[in-house]
């Protein structure tokens, strides 16, 4: 299993004796549906109830695109986009996950931002490809989403012929509503169902995330099976002293309440890149509400330390860091002693790459530590799926818990209409005359 380690952000006894009943009181208002946001609260069990008929299901259709796509676009945003994209990236090959390789089809991602030049090269590489898309939207009204399935849909039917693009398009979208289920149903797509009770950044193990992962050849039943057996090892009935995603989310709370307003999440792999964008958004999306809440960031170490590791070091004290570090790398690459000695390397000779990795890792923590910044360590045994699993189901539960220490409701983002109710009156949407109006007064002044 994952281990975590507090030891270098401690919480004093009191703090510890203050919220250790409080996350447990919070842990079961998750599992009694007591707290805020309780219609959301699907993701809490979803692990242990995916059902072996339903994982073939998705598997056949992974297959279907995998049998007829040399490219598979995913279109989605935040919820509906990091998830996958974190999955892929940190288990497939640096190299190769981009290209076709003759064995998986290449995975690009669409609908998350709206630039034009984005969008322009992507229909272009796309001219000679045979390409499919998975269109992911719970709401089906998404505009970076929808904007970006409108130019693929028109493309793909164009290049691949109605027929095919029926086949190679999939929507996972709400049972009913929204723009998304209506086009499926009309077009006859194989559809999936995001089901009500989960929201989009708690959604990664739904057909959301778990079909785009299948489609690259990536071991779904396993990130499944990794995300059960953490949902057991944090389960309501676990000792506060054993359950990792309780003890996370009260290290949290105590750095938020001792002026620790910054976590920034950090990674000695490029793999994981995008599992701090995940992790960003879960957090982010779920804990800024009511001028409260931890801004979380990343960095990718050791790149950054080479950008970011002065502020880190000496810049104000109001951040804590969280170290995700993969005990064990899938390959091997051992430094080679070189007779001429030139770049003076040769006391690395003979040493695993992972060591000298591992020695910045350490005198990076005690560097830190040392200048007054908190350090929590999440230690993975090996980046695969099963251990993937395990940290996505931790992140949420933890996620859930602090939110409900901090008094805000997780599973809302009502913040996120603001900028669309301001650029939908600026674009003139119908419905939206009063708003552009007010919008251009203001403008004026
Ligand atoms: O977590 C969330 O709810 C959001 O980030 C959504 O996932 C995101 O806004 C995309 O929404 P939708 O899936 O409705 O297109």
């Amino acid at each position: 299993m994952i281990k975590l380690d507090i030891s270098k952000a401690p919480v004093s006894a009191e703090k510890v004796a203050a919220y250790e009943g409080k996350v447990k009181e919070a842990q079961k208002a998750l599992e009694n549906g007591t707290c805020p946001g309780n219609d959301f609260l699907g993701w809490l069990h979803l692990p242990s109830s995916i059902t072996a008929e339903f994982m073939t299901e998705l598997q056949n259709c992974a297959q279907t695109l995998r049998d007829n796509c040399d490219t598979v676009v995913v279109a989605g945003i935040g919820g509906s986009y990091l998830g996958a994209r974190a999955v892929i990236e940190a288990l497939s090959n640096s190299f190769q996950w981009l290209i076709n390789n003759g064995e998986n089809p290449t995975i690009l991602f669409a609908g998350n931002n709206i630039g034009e030049d984005y969008l322009y090269e992507l229909t272009e590489y796309l001219k000679d490809k045979k390409f499919g898309v998975i269109n992911i939207s719970k709401s089906g009204t998404t505009t970076e989403t929808a904007l970006a399935f409108r130019l693929l849909k028109k493309q793909c039917e164009q290049q691949r012929g109605k027929d095919m693009a029926k086949k190679v398009i999939v929507a996972i979208t709400d049972a009913k509503k929204g723009a998304a289920r209506s086009t499926a149903d009309k077009e006859g797509y194989t559809s999936f169902i995001i089901p009500d009770n989960v929201g989009g950044r708690f959604s990664v193990l739904t057909p959301v995330g778990l079909l785009p992962i299948a489609v690259a050849g990536l071991d779904i039943a396993k990130l499944v099976k990794g995300a059960a057996d953490m949902e057991l090892a944090t389960a309501l009935n676990v000792p506060y002293s054993e359950n990792i995603s309780a003890q996370y989310a009260v290290a949290r709370y105590a750095q938020y309440t001792e002026g620790k307003k910054i976590e920034i999440l950090a990674n000695y792999q490029p793999k994981l890149h995008f599992i701090a964008e995940w992790w960003k958004q879960l957090y982010g999306e779920s804990e800024g509400k009511d001028n409260k809440g931890i801004y979380p960031a990343s960095v990718d170490l050791t790149t950054d330390l080479h950008s970011m590791g002065q502020w880190i070091q000496e810049g104000e004290r109001s951040i804590f860091e969280t170290v995700i570090s993969v005990e064990n790398p899938e390959n091997k690459v051992l430094f080679p002693f070189d007779e001429e000695n030139l770049d003076g390397l040769n006391f690395l000779a003979g040493k695993r790459v992972d060591e000298v990795n591992k020695m910045a890792e350490l005198g990076t923590q005690l560097a830190h530590v040392d200048g007054g910044v908190p350090c929590i360590r999440i230690s993975i045994d090996r980046l695969d799926a099963y251990h993937l699993g395990q940290l996505i189901y931790f992140f949420e539960l933890a996620c859930g818990l602090y939110c409900q220490l901090l008094g805000v409701n997780a599973f809302n983002q009502p913040g996120v209409e603001a900028y669309k109710k301001n650029m939908f009156a600026l674009l003139g949407k119908p419905g939206y005359e009063k708003e552009t109006e007010a919008i251009k007064a203001r403008l004026a002044r």
